[in-house]
């Protein structure tokens, strides 16, 4: 206190010597335009004015550090979460503060008539601003009222107390009790997250999107979940995007890598996109039960899928409809049951990550597995793999498996191109098991057979495709090449 009052003194000292000297007095003449006639004690009387007044606002209390809550009419609504008493050091409890930010946010008193999706009331792009604080809370946030849209949440950190509820989620897009708050079907719409770190600190997961529509994750961090780092349910068009998210954060190769749980992404709803995302732990990157979704750019290092994980996994059996490109498999492979019109394409696969399809009803079709680069070990691990440990694939069709590179790794294709000499050769046989992906499939066979000129002009004819063996008879032993492409996939 002492000190305060002392440096006080001084400041309105230096103030005062300031306001009389005559350099300052001229910088005002020239600022302010003043009259000519400038007397000393003009100048003196005016500076005393000026003083009281400067002293008046010093000895007056100091506005608070932050702008108080913004109140309906014309105040800009910009919530801070500090103003409603949110601890930005971590060290207390947030929730009840949190809260009432939100609340105020999407008051629906003050956003009456302006609608988005019918029942969804526009909020205007009201923003909970975080203020760059790392807040402690115990229980879900959750907005007190369904039917909001067009609101974000931006700019710090989130982390779950000791008290957090397992099953809970950090930021929770639940329909409210109150379910006639809402006319809409959908619970939310155009709510942004962005610039989050969310930690669950080992209590449930960082955000559950139920049943919304057009629900932005945006440059966020979500760390220490134990079921989903993202759940999205039901609903459209949840985007995630230039967001990190694992587990445990480690930066690949760690050593409790074995025991990571949680899924990363969790999608059961459809129309979604993941992109530009990274999966750096947890034992399954992106879990799909939804259709339609995009996931794109995405690098998977979850958990090895030698210690049991994986990377992605498209658990739609017979209703795929999803596409992986330009993404990374690192370690992490991509498991599709029964998959029906999947696309992955421009992907690569390194540490003999691959692709499993898995055979639950024996469905297979619309399958584009084209342009990929796998990396591997020399382990003998094919780049697709057939896992008909449930039953075998009855119905394939459409399925394109082909300009895949591999180094390290077993190709498999749905097409298969040989070229073979023979030298008194009557009956040639191409076996094509290694590098076909189904077995005892060919549904179309071509080939050429090239004989030197003088040699004559041999009859041939193919005579068996079974079990990926190409036999082709000629009527008389030749010398020549023979040139044979097989397609399991038309
Ligand atoms: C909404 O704001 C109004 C003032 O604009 C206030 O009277 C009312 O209590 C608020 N409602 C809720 C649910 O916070
Ligand atoms: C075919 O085999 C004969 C002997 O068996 C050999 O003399 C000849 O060079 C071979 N021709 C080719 C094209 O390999
Ligand atoms: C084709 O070859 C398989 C053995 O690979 C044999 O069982 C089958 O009878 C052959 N089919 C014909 C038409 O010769």
């Amino acid at each position: 206190m002492e000190a305060t009052t002392k440096s006080l003194i001084f400041f309105h000292f230096l103030i005062l010597l300031l306001l009389l000297s005559p350099s300052f007095n001229l910088v005002l003449a020239s600022s302010k335009k003043l009259p000519s006639v400038n007397t000393k004690s003009h100048h003196y009387h005016r500076s005393l004015r000026r003083l009281d007044a400067l002293k008046a606002s010093i000895a007056s209390p100091l506005p608070p550090p932050s702008s108080p809550p913004p109140e309906g009419g014309s105040d800009p609504r910009i919530y801070l979460v500090t103003s409603y008493g949110a601890d930005p050091t971590g060290q207390v409890d947030s929730t009840e503060a949190l809260l009432a930010a939100m609340a105020d946010a999407v008051n629906g008193s003050n956003y009456k008539g302006y609608m988005m999706m019918q029942g969804i009331t526009n909020v205007g792009g009201a923003q909970i601003n975080l203020q760059g604080g790392n807040y402690l809370i115990s229980r879900p946030l959750r907005l007190p009222v369904t039917g909001v849209g067009n609101l974000q949440i931006h700019g710090g950190t989130i982390r779950a107390s000791d008290t957090f509820p397992s099953d809970g989620y950090l930021i929770d897009l639940s329909p409210t009790n109150d379910k006639t708050s809402s006319s809409s079907p959908y619970n939310y719409e155009y709510i942004t997250f962005k610039d989050l770190l969310l930690d669950s600190n080992f209590k449930g997961g960082g955000i559950s999107v139920i049943n919304s529509l057009r629900i932005g994750i945006d440059n966020c961090y979500i760390t220490h979940f134990t079921t989903n780092g993202i759940l999205v349910q039901s609903g459209h068009e949840t985007y995630i995007r230039n967001t990190f998210i694992g587990q445990h954060i480690t930066a690949g190769g760690d050593k409790g890598e074995r025991e990571f749980s949680g899924t990363g992404i969790t999608l059961q709803g459809n129309d979604n996109a993941v992109t530009d995302v990274v999966i750096f732990s947890g034992a399954i990157g992106i879990m799909v039960t939804g259709q339609a979704n995009i996931i794109s750019g995405v690098h998977c290092y979850n958990k090895a899928s030698g210690f049991g994980g994986t990377g992605i996994y498209l658990r739609l059996p017979s209703l795929t409809q999803t596409r992986i490109v330009n993404s990374y498999m690192d370690y992490t492979s991509i498991v599709a049951e029964d998959p029906f019109q999947l696309h992955i394409s421009s992907t690569f696969f390194l540490g003999d990550a691959n692709i499993v399809l898995k055979s639950i009803k024996g469905v297979v079709s619309g399958i584009n597995i084209v342009d990929n680069i796998f990396s591997g070990s020399n382990s003998g691990v094919e780049i697709v793999h057939l896992d008909q440990s449930k039953g075998g694939f009855e119905n394939v069709e459409q399925v394109f498996v082909d300009r895949n590179v591999a180094k390290g790794m077993n190709m498999k294709s749905t097409i298969g191109r040989v070229s073979l000499q023979g030298n008194g050769t009557s009956s040639w046989v191409v076996d094509f098991n290694e590098v076909l992906l189904f077995p005892n499939l060919i549904k179309h066979v071509q080939y050429s057979l090239s004989i030197a000129a003088g040699d004559g002009f041999p009859g041939h004819v193919l005579r068996n495709v079974s079990d990926n063996r190409v036999v082709i008879e000629t009527s008389e032993a030749v010398t020549g090449n023979l040139y044979v492409e097989v397609d399991q996939g038309r």
